[in-house]
């Protein structure tokens, strides 16, 4: 996603977490909040340095060819969002680890939740996630990466606060329940069935296509909200008290 999705992301997951969670979350993360931590590993994607540059790069997506699901992939050495996600889970947890490298560890793991429910960013290893497939996106030129990424959710025209509320306000029990169940392996597998079938038979694309994906958008940002809740709430209730 661009801001905007990890934002709602990050703020929806604000609403579920518990209290543990919370002062676990501020106790690393200080006066900044999940939703303003959640797209700072994609800011940092144009700083030179080379741990931003390329070897953090692949943390971003994983890679599930079609009709395959993640427990049949072997990730590549450089890791992929999954095996990041672990990483960092533990590092975030370690009472051990400096306070720079639990911070890093936490806003890559706000990030990377709402990434694995882009549905391009589980790629099926043929365009690199869409950004090969060449479209317009009302008359502008784009990619269907970027159109997912940003194009759809600011065709919207709401802000984060507003597309939290609006997410939140319809979010059931039975779905608080259902969703936080899923592994990570789950989720990049719901994605990647998504993602079959959201490539256009057209490279032109406007109101048609922004109708027809609206759902679908409102559901991940939904889902990664709640995720990054559940995942936070079980991390933070692994950590010992005096931790
Ligand atoms: N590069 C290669 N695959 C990608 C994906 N699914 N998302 C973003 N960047 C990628
Ligand atoms: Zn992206
Ligand atoms: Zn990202």
């Amino acid at each position: 996603w661009g801001k905007t999705g990890h934002r709602v992301v990050g703020a929806v997951a604000q609403t579920y977490l518990s209290q543990s969670a919370d002062t676990g979350v501020k106790d690393i993360l200080g006066p900044e909040g999940i939703a303003e931590a959640a797209d700072w590993p994609d800011h940092m994607r144009s700083n030179p340095d080379p741990f931003w540059r390329s070897e953090a790069n692949p943390w971003h997506y994983v890679t599930i060819p079609v009709g395959q699901t993640y427990a049949q992939v072997i990730p590549p050495p450089e890791g992929d969002a999954i095996t990041a996600l672990a990483k960092y889970r533990a590092i975030a947890i370690d009472p051990t680890a400096p306070l720079e490298q639990r911070q890093l560890a936490l806003r890559f793991i706000i990030h990377i939740v709402g990434d694995l429910h882009q549905p391009l960013h589980v790629g099926n290893g043929t365009d690199r996630g869409g950004n090969q497939f060449v479209c317009t996106f009302f008359d502008e030129m784009s990619n269907l990466h970027e159109v997912w990424d940003e194009l759809l959710i600011n065709y919207q025209e709401l802000s984060y606060t507003e597309w939290t509320e609006w997410l939140v306000q319809k979010i059931t029990p039975n779905q608080l329940a259902e969703w936080a169940k899923a592994s990570p392996a789950d989720w990049a597998d719901e994605s990647a069935a998504i993602r079959d079938t959201i490539y256009p038979d057209t490279q032109i694309l406007s109101y048609d296509y922004a109708y027809q994906t609206r759902d679908i958008i409102r559901q991940q940002l939904s889902k990664g909200g709640v995720r990054l809740a559940a995942y936070l709430n079980e991390m933070f209730e692994t950590m010992t008290p005096d931790a």
